[in-house]
């Protein structure tokens, strides 16, 4: 397989003929957030069939559940639960969560960061403030503070892989996605300057995907006249979210992912 693009300014591209081996995430511990729906859930059903054991992060936890029994009916590794809503999460119980990961697994192979919210599609003259912060903080504070106090396990293995979740509208600004534009910007740089940081010093990589137009509630809220029938399915993008967190991307870091 070709590299995809090495140069960080142009989003890059999986080969369309990437197929990951069966065994592409064996004995890896991945966690995903918001993994109870959408693009997380699929993820995690996804990652649990490559091999790994999926740690299961979101808000909701009856939907985990259903991820939960799903992964197990399909005889993949018995995943896990960690119901957190990230619009509360302090450092503290960032602190407990890695205190916990490392009791129970004792390292991290990988982190998708997927939960996010879309905020009010308004116009930023009328943007409410706390909607604002709302969004901040889910979409890129905690994911920040998630990512610092997780960083040790992430170096207890050879080689973990943090992918954040971008977006169009945050490579380019459109009117009316206030604060949901603005925050996946901030994510993608993030994402840049954590890889640029780490690069040197460890071998943990850090990319980051934009999915692009996909079925989901989310696209589904933004989007109510669209027919859903005509979108990509979050199946759809797994090679890529697979290829991310497997061997065949130990070299890749730094790099935003066009999904599409
Ligand atoms: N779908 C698209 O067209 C599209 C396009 C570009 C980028 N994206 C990005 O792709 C990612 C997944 O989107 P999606 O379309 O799959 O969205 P989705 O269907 O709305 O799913 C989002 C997930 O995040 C969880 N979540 C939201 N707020 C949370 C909180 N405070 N604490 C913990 N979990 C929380 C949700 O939990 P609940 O189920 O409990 O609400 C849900 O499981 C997002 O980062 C989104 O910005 C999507």
């Amino acid at each position: 397989m070709s590299n995809p693009t090495v140069n960080s300014d142009t989003p890059s591209t999986l080969p369309t003929d990437y197929q990951p081996p069966a065994d592409a995430l064996a004995d890896k511990i991945i966690l995903v957030t918001g993994a109870g729906d959408g693009i997380g859930r699929t993820a995690a059903m996804t990652y649990a069939a490559y091999g790994a054991t999926v740690i299961l992060l979101g808000r909701t936890l009856s939907k985990l559940e259903l991820v939960y029994d799903a992964i197990e009916a399909a005889g993949h590794k018995q995943p896990a639960i960690y119901p957190m809503n990230l619009e509360g999460a302090t450092e503290k119980d960032y602190r407990d969560m890695c205190n916990t990961l490392h009791d129970e697994f004792g390292r991290l192979d990988g982190i998708l960061h997927n939960a996010s919210i879309l905020g009010d599609r308004t116009g930023i003259r009328n943007y409410a403030a706390d909607t604002w912060q709302r969004v901040m903080q889910i979409n890129v504070n905690a994911p920040f503070m998630m990512t610092q106090a997780l960083l040790p396990l992430l170096e207890k293995p050879e080689h973990a892989a943090i992918v954040f979740t971008g977006s169009s509208v945050g490579r380019h600004g459109r009117a009316y996605w206030g604060a949901y534009a603005a925050s996946k910007a901030a994510t993608e740089n993030m994402m840049q300057t954590l890889a640029d940081e780490l690069e040197e010093i460890t071998t943990i990589r850090v990319n980051s995907i934009n999915p692009g137009a996909t079925r989901t509630a989310m696209r589904a809220v933004a989007y109510p006249a669209e027919n859903p029938s005509e979108l990509k399915t979050p199946e759809d993008h797994m090679p890529l979210y697979v290829y991310l967190m497997g061997q065949d991307s130990l070299k890749i870091t730094g790099q935003c992912f066009n999904a599409q």
